[in-house]
Order: structure tokens, then sequence, then C-alpha cells
């Protein structure tokens, strides 16, 4: 089963779809990014993630050269082509190539990529345990809702976490959680199901809409604030959300013992309704 490469509305072996050594994603990371799973086959969430590629292309007037109806047929195409149990869509626009210069360039057509690789599960042991994680400064831009190429933040923090032997880092800005490196984060306090609100300073994940949601069912009382580091360690549960991890318990977070130190009722409940959903 191959992995799966298109640039520029054509589908393309892997070694041929090479971009320009000028190309702004490259040069300034001008451009924005959207990463779909799919389930047997089906792309998951497909239209949130679209509108959501539309929207940050729009905040960054950032052109969108192929209607809805062509990406659906492509994203469908590759899918089919690459043939995996479960795959990663990886879409990336970028403003073109051009010779650098800050502002934008004109008459440039846009980059378009697309990538399509197996994505395998996630480890069912890890999640039944669940994961580890550390805090770290969110040093990222102003605009973190837009899903940005602009990742040397979270590619720093993600690191940090690594090599302090845990699986996230968990960001905070002026002593209040943001949100995960690649996540989004939320907390069970006395059966409230508490996570940052949708603003400038989150990403507003598709899988958080959709986890709100699956609490709102579960008859779980929400709060889109943000919490306080303090107020993170003393939560009933922790967890995250994302594309990738889906539902994901924190047992750990900076070396203290989150709850009873596994995955609580809450957390399992949530992701045995994303898996039902999945299914
Ligand atoms: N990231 N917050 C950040 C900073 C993220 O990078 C992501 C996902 C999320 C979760 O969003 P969603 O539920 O839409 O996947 C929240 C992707 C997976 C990535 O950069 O690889």
């Amino acid at each position: 089963m191959p992995d799966i490469a298109f640039l520029n509305g054509r589908f393309l072996p892997w070694g041929e779809a090479t971009v320009s050594i000028e190309d702004r994603g490259f040069q300034f990371g001008d451009g924005v990014y959207e990463v779909i799973r799919t389930y047997h086959g089906r792309p998951f969430e497909l239209e949130a993630h679209l509108n959501r590629l539309d929207r940050s292309a729009n905040e960054l007037s950032l052109p969108r050269p192929y209607s809805r109806a062509q990406w659906r047929e492509w994203i469908q195409r590759g899918i089919e082509e690459a043939g995996f149990p479960e795959a990663k869509v990886y879409i990336q626009i970028t403003r073109g190539a051009a010779p650098r210069d800050h502002a934008f360039p004109v008459d440039v057509s846009p980059t378009v990529v697309m990538t399509i690789r197996e994505l395998p599960p996630f480890p069912a042991q890890t999640r039944a345990t669940g994961v580890t994680a550390k805090t770290c400064d969110d040093l990222r831009w102003a605009r973190c809702d837009i899903k940005s190429l602009n990742l040397l933040a979270n590619v720093l923090a993600r690191e940090e976490a690594k090599r302090a032997g845990v699986f996230e880092a968990i960001l905070v800005k002026d002593g209040l959680v943001t949100e995960g490196a690649v996540s989004n984060v939320m907390a069970v306090q006395a059966g409230t199901v508490v996570t940052a609100p949708e603003g400038p300073r989150i990403l507003s994940g598709v899988t958080r809409t959709v986890v709100l949601e699956l609490a709102r069912k579960e008859g779980l009382t929400l709060r889109e604030q943000f919490m306080s580091l303090e107020s993170l360690y003393a939560a009933d549960e922790v967890f995250l959300t994302g594309t990738t991890v889906e539902v994901l318990g924190v047992i750990r977070v900076d070396g203290r013992t989150i709850g009873a130190g596994s995955p609580g009722p809450v957390t399992r409940a949530l992701a045995a309704r994303m898996t039902a959903l999945a299914g």
C-alpha cells in the first residue's frame, strides 16, 4: 500500500512531489494546514476540517484554489489509492514560491500539498493506562486559532516533553492553561468538564467540538473557561483531545498525580463514545 503524494492538483510518485526552495511555506511558514484521519476508509469530520482550512486561509488572505467538491473528490481518491486501514491525510496550502520578500508577492499561485500515510492505531495499552504530561511556557503568537505552519513554539514544547520522558506538553500562558502542543486539554472538576474557550489563544479543535457535544449528551455540565495551573493539578481528571490522540487520559502533570492516577470515569466514557462514533 503506497503513501500518497499530491501537489498542485496532481497525484505524483512520492519522490517527484517537490517544491521550490523559494516556497514561502519553507521560508516564512506562510501557509496553513489540516490533519484529517480516516476510520474504515472514511475521513472523520471532513467538513469541519475543510471549514477550518477555509477559515485559516481566509484569516491569512491566502487564496483557496480548489472548490470543496474538488477537495472531497481528491481526498476520497487518495484514501482509496492508499488503501491503508486507517490513514492520516495532511493538507497544506502556502502562498507559493517567490523571491524572498516579507510582503505578499503578486501574481503567485499557492502551493497545495496533500499527503496520505498510514496512521497506526494508538496503542490500546497506553490509552488504558493514560499518559503523562509536563507544562511549558506557551510561547506562541496571538492567533493560535489559525492552523498556520508556524509551529516552532509547538515543536520546542513537544521536544521538551520528549526529553522529559512525557507524552504531551501542556502550554501555560500567564498562569492559565491554554492547550497541548498537539491537542486540546480538558479537565473534570466535580463532574464539570472544563476547557479553554475558543478564541485567539487556542486552536479550536475539531475533536474538541465533537467531544464537548458527546459530553453534553452524557448529561455533563460544560464550562469553557481558562483553568489555572493549580486547578489543573487539582482536577479529578485531565484528558487530551485531538485528531491523533482522540480522547486520551492524562494521569500525571509535572510529576503530580491527577485524581486516582488512572483515566477516570468521564475520560473513559467519552473515549468509548468516540470509539463508537468512529466505528
Ligand atoms: N494538531 N491544538 C493544537 C495546537 C493542535 O496542533 C491540534 C491538532 C489540536 C487538536 O485539533 P483537532 O482536534 O482538530 O485535531 C489542538 C494536529 C493533529 C497536528 O498538528 O498534527
